[in-house]
C-alpha cells in the first residue's frame, strides 16, 4: 500500500509522492474521505491539531500558513518588503514564479521547501511571521495560493489549517473547526515553545504585542479577514491540552461522518 504525500507547487501542477520517492501524478478520489477545515489565530495551538488529526485518519495535513511564510521569505531576501513598505508590484509579478513544496520528514512531519530549499525552520520567526500576515493581505496572492490550496483539496481527505479554510478555500468541507485562546494564552504559549526549543525568545511582552498585531490585521483586512464559518465548530482551548483537543476533534469527525453516512 502506499503512504501517500502530497506535494504542493506552486507553478507545477498537483503532484503526490509515494514511500518510493517516485512521484504519482494521480490519486484516485479517497474511497469516504472527507475535507476538514481548522482557522483559527495565531498560535492557538491549530496546527498542533491539525496534524493531530490527519495522522490519526491517515489524512493528508496541509500548513496553508507555511505557504503564505515561504512567499513571504523570498519577498524579504529580495528586498520587497521592509519595515517599511511592501513592493507589490514586484510581488505581484513574482507570487506565480516560485515553488514551494512540502515533503515528509522521517519523523512523520512534512516540511516546507522553497525553490528545493528546506525553509522549515527559517519561515517560523517572528521577522517571517509578520511578513506572512503582510502579503496575506494581498488579494493577487490569496487568489494565487487560494488556488492551489484548492487543488490540493479536489481529492478529499485533506486536513488544512490557516484563516481562512472553512470561508474561501473549501466552503463546502464536511467538517469546519474554529479554534481560538486568549492573546495572553498564546503568547505564553509560544513564549514556552520557544525557550524548550532552547531558543532565545524575546520578552513576553514582544511576543504579546506581535501576537496582537497579527490578530488585527488577519481579521481586519479587506481580502478573506479571519472569521468563524457560519458551520464551524468552536473550540476555546484554554483549558483543553494536546491530548483533549485532539479528542475533541475526533468526537466532531466521528459525529459528523456518522451523521452523512
Ligand atoms: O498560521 P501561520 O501563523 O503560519 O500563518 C502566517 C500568516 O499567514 C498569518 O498571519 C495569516 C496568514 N494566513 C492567511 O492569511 N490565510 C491562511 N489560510 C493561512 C495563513
Amino acid at each position: 500500500m502506499y503512504v501517500v504525500y502530497l506535494v504542493q507547487t506552486i507553478y507545477l501542477s498537483r503532484v503526490i509522492v509515494g514511500n518510493d520517492g517516485q512521484e504519482i501524478t494521480h490519486l484516485g478520489m479517497q474511497a469516504n474521505k472527507i475535507n476538514i477545515a481548522i482557522d483559527g489565530f495565531s498560535s492557538c495551538g491549530k496546527s498542533t491539531m491539525a496534524k493531530d488529526l490527519a495522522k490519526e485518519l491517515g489524512y493528508t495535513y496541509i500548513d496553508s500558513g507555511a505557504m503564505y511564510r515561504a512567499f513571504a521569505l523570498y519577498a524579504i531576501r529580495n528586498g520587497w518588503i521592509t519595515d517599511a513598505e511592501m513592493d507589490e508590484e514586484a510581488l505581484r509579478k513574482h507570487v506565480s514564479n516560485i515553488r514551494i513544496t512540502f515533503k515528509p520528514n522521517e519523523q512523520g512531519g512534512q516540511e516546507t521547501y522553497l525553490n528545493g530549499e528546506n525553509v522549515e525552520d527559517t519561515i517560523r520567526t517572528l521577522e517571517v511571521a509578520n511578513g506572512a500576515s503582510r502579503v496575506s493581505t494581498l488579494g493577487f496572492v490569496r487568489k494565487e495560493l487560494v488556488h492551489q490550496q484548492q487543488q490540493m483539496g479536489k481529492e478529499k481527505g485533506v486536513v488544512m489549517d490557516g484563516r481562512d479554510i472553512g470561508t474561501v478555500v473549501f466552503p463546502n468541507a464536511e467538517l469546519k473547526l474554529f479554534i481560538t485562546a486568549p492573546a495572553e494564552i498564546r503568547a505564553q504559549r509560544r513564549f514556552d515553545e520557544m525557550k524548550a526549543k532552547g531558543e532565545n525568545p524575546p520578552a513576553y511582552e514582544e511576543i504579546l504585542a506581535n501576537v496582537k498585531e497579527r490578530d488585527q490585521r488577519d481579521t481586519t483586512r479587506a481580502e478573506s479577514p479571519l472569521r468563524k464559518a457560519d458551520d464551524a465548530l468552536e473550540l476555546d482551548n484554554t483549558h483543553v491540552d494536546i491530548k483533549g483537543q485532539l479528542q475533541w476533534a475526533l468526537n466532531m469527525f466521528h459525529r459528523i461522518t456518522a451523521k452523512n453516512g
